[in-house]
């Protein structure tokens, strides 16, 4: 299945939507066309019941994404900025960060700005060795504004965040594993394999139970939210899942689960 885009490339297989960035002669970088692209390839592999897991990368072998596209914004007044921010927040960032799909992001270049707030708002990242990140807005004049304040100290603790934004300075993969900002660091042949692997044991078990599970770890990250109690609440709800009662009659008749994904 393949869905016509402009900017960047959606395809499904044995389960996996994989989301491509495609405008490697800008860096894959976001204008507001490649945006709304994404929150409707996003939306369309979330609500498709074959998508088990989407993988968001950017093609060619330079760049995941180089940021929000300047050229866009460079003339933008306060006002604009501001709806710049927040458009951009509710329709890609964290429309990703609470999708019910797990997310993979496969760092495969340079991350900088907005391609690290992307990233960072997908489920967790794997980086291929030549990847660069960093949150250059400091040195554009403006902050991070896609999440990237709030993530990246979720992510790295604050003070190598307050580095990070600070010195507008890169990272290397290496460096953002020993962070925590990526799970794993692999070559750049190996990336979306690597990522396929780790989707394909995602997709072993209860894509209910992991939604909810999505929904009880993001409340720890939400003003407000008691994410204990989040969690008893989604706890309780698996129990009326068939998902529920396959899985554990499977474990004690001593075979594989066959989830029926309800
Ligand atoms: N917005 C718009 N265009 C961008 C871009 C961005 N964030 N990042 C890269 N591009 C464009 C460049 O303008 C250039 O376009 P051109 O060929 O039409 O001039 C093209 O992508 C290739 O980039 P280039 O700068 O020539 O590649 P490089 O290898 O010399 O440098 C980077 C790579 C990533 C270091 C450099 O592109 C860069 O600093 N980009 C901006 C990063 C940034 O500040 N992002 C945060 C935005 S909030």
């Amino acid at each position: 299945m393949s869905m016509p885009y402009e900017n960047i490339l959606s395809e499904r297989n044995d389960g996996i939507t994989t989301i491509t960035i495609n405008r490697p002669n800008k860096l894959n970088a976001l204008n507001k066309a490649t945006i709304n692209e994404l929150n409707q390839a996003f939306k369309v592999a979330d609500k498709d019941k074959h998508t088990k897991v989407i993988i968001i990368t950017g093609s060619g072998e330079k760049a995941f994404v180089a940021g929000a596209d300047i050229s866009e914004f460079a003339h933008f007044d306060v006002k604009e900025g501001g709806k710049l921010a927040a458009k951009g927040q509710e329709l890609l960032f964290d429309y990703i960060e609470n999708l019910s799909t797990p997310v993979i992001a496969a760092v495969n270049g340079f991350a900088l700005g907005g391609g690290l707030e992307l990233a960072m708002a997908c489920h967790f990242r794997i980086a291929s060795d030549n990847a660069k990140m960093g949150l250059p807005e400091t040195s554009l004049g403006v902050i991070p504004g896609y999440g990237g304040t709030q993530r990246l100290p979720q992510l790295v603790g604050k003070g190598r965040a307050m580095e990070m934004v600070m010195t507008a300075g890169m990272i290397d993969a290496e460096t953002a594993k020993a962070y925590g900002l990526v799970n794993h660091v692999t070559t750049q042949d190996e990336l979306i394999a690597l990522c396929e692997k780790i989707a394909g044991k995602i997709m072993r078990n209860s894509t209910v139970a992991i939604k909810g599970a999505i929904k009880a770890i993001n409340a720890n990250y939400k003003d407000g939210v008691d994410g204990y109690k989040e969690e008893i609440k989604q706890f309780g709800k698996c129990f009326g899942t068939d998902d529920f009662t396959e899985g554990t009659t499977a474990f004690l008749e001593k075979r594989k689960a066959e989830f029926p994904g309800t």
